[in-house]
């Protein structure tokens, strides 16, 4: 049975947000035994921006909805679901989400909605997860308009000691993200999506909150309980497989090439993991734009900045087709192939 799309479905907005403070790996050899060099050479981070005291994944994602709601012309009510992707929720209920339009309610540029809204964990994947998620209900045709943000305050996971220089130095903080709307153009929408886990790899990345949720085999079983736990090298293993392997099922689902592909817009976890991926697939440079180097890994919030800097910079243009691609805590895997 053919399905006819009600209509298309488009990224109408982009949006990023980023603390003032900056943190260099200068900074870092300062406070533990760590070096620039080595910190260039395996992760490709020279900077990244950190929370200051007050900011935190809340703040960081209002000012985010607002741009949003500014950059696409749509008035709160317009709005018909806010997904925050995020691993720093404020409090385990209501979401963070919910807050947020509380504090939309209270803005007097904006006003109260009731658009529905919630928080999804999926860490790094999780701004593609939402987009995917909001790209099918916006099919449904029942919305009109979905904002999706990636939001992380990670800085508060890490310890700035020599003993936590194993994830102090890789990550940042940020948030980033993209109106889903309605198109009157058939065309607009995703051609392929992947969504994908592995549970059983959990224990390779997490933050445990109390001491029963630390595995009985960890392979780091010194940081305190609410600092992130991350087994680097397993990860990085997985990664340059998964990564590839992701891009090559999402182009075969949309019977492409790599060279179809306009814009590769893919989680900043780690520079070696990106070449590789690059290298594999013969991709320029150009088409794999990276701001590691300025921003460190900011988890969900990594792809929709960068996507949103590429739109800025009038280098993502409609009618391109950019795939987002990412991977994370979980362990998850996710990517978006987009006709824009
Ligand atoms: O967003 C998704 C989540 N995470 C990731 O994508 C992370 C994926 N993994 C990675 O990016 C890399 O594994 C890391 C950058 C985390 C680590 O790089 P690596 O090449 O895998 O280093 P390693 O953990 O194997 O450590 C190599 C050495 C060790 O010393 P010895 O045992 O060889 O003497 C570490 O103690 O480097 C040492 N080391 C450091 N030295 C200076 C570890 N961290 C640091 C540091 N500064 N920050």
């Amino acid at each position: 049975m053919t399905v006819i799309k009600p209509h298309g479905v488009t990224i109408k907005a982009t949006a990023h947000y980023l603390p003032e403070r900056v943190v260099t790996n200068a900074d870092l050899e300062k406070i533990m035994d760590t070096s620039d060099e080595w910190i260039v050479q395996r992760t490709g981070v020279r900077a990244r921006h950190f929370c200051a005291e007050g900011e935190s994944t809340r703040e960081m994602s209002f000012s985010v909805l607002k741009d949003l709601l500014r950059n696409a012309n749509i008035k709160p009510d317009e709005l018909d679901l806010f997904i925050l992707a995020t691993v720093g929720a404020h409090m385990t209920c209501p979401s963070t989400a919910c807050q947020i339009l509380g504090d939309l309610a209270d803005d007097p540029e904006f006003g109260h909605t009731n658009a529905g809204a919630f928080d999804i964990t999926v860490a790094c994947s999780g701004f593609t997860y939402g987009l995917n998620m909001a790209h099918d209900l916006m099919a449904s045709g029942q919305y009109r308009n979905i904002a999706v943000i990636g939001a992380e305050h990670l800085s508060q996971y890490v310890e700035m000691t020599t003993r936590g220089r194993g994830t102090a130095v890789i990550f940042g903080d940020g948030a980033g993200g993209a109106i889903v709307s309605r198109s009157d153009n058939h065309d607009h929408g995703i051609l392929a999506q992947m969504m994908r886990s592995d549970g059983a790899k959990w224990g390779e990345l997490y933050i445990p909150e109390k001491a029963r949720d630390i595995p009985e085999q960890t392979h780091n079983d010194e940081m305190p309980l609410g600092l992130m736990r991350m087994n680097g090298r397993a990860i990085f293993k997985f990664a340059v497989g998964t990564f590839g392997d992701l891009i090559q099922q999402t182009l075969d689902k949309a019977d492409l090439s790599p060279a179809d592909v306009d814009h590769y817009i893919c989680h900043q976890s780690n520079v070696r993991i990106l070449e590789a991926c690059r290298e594999r697939f013969g991709i320029p440079q150009e088409k794999m734009p990276i701001n590691i180097d300025r921003l460190g890994n900011t988890s969900a919030a990594s792809v929709p900045i960068l996507f949103d800097e590429q739109v800025k910079a009038g280098r993502i243009k409609p009618g391109q087709k950019v795939m987002f691609v990412a991977f994370g805590a979980g362990l998850t895997w996710t990517s978006s192939l987009w006709q824009l």
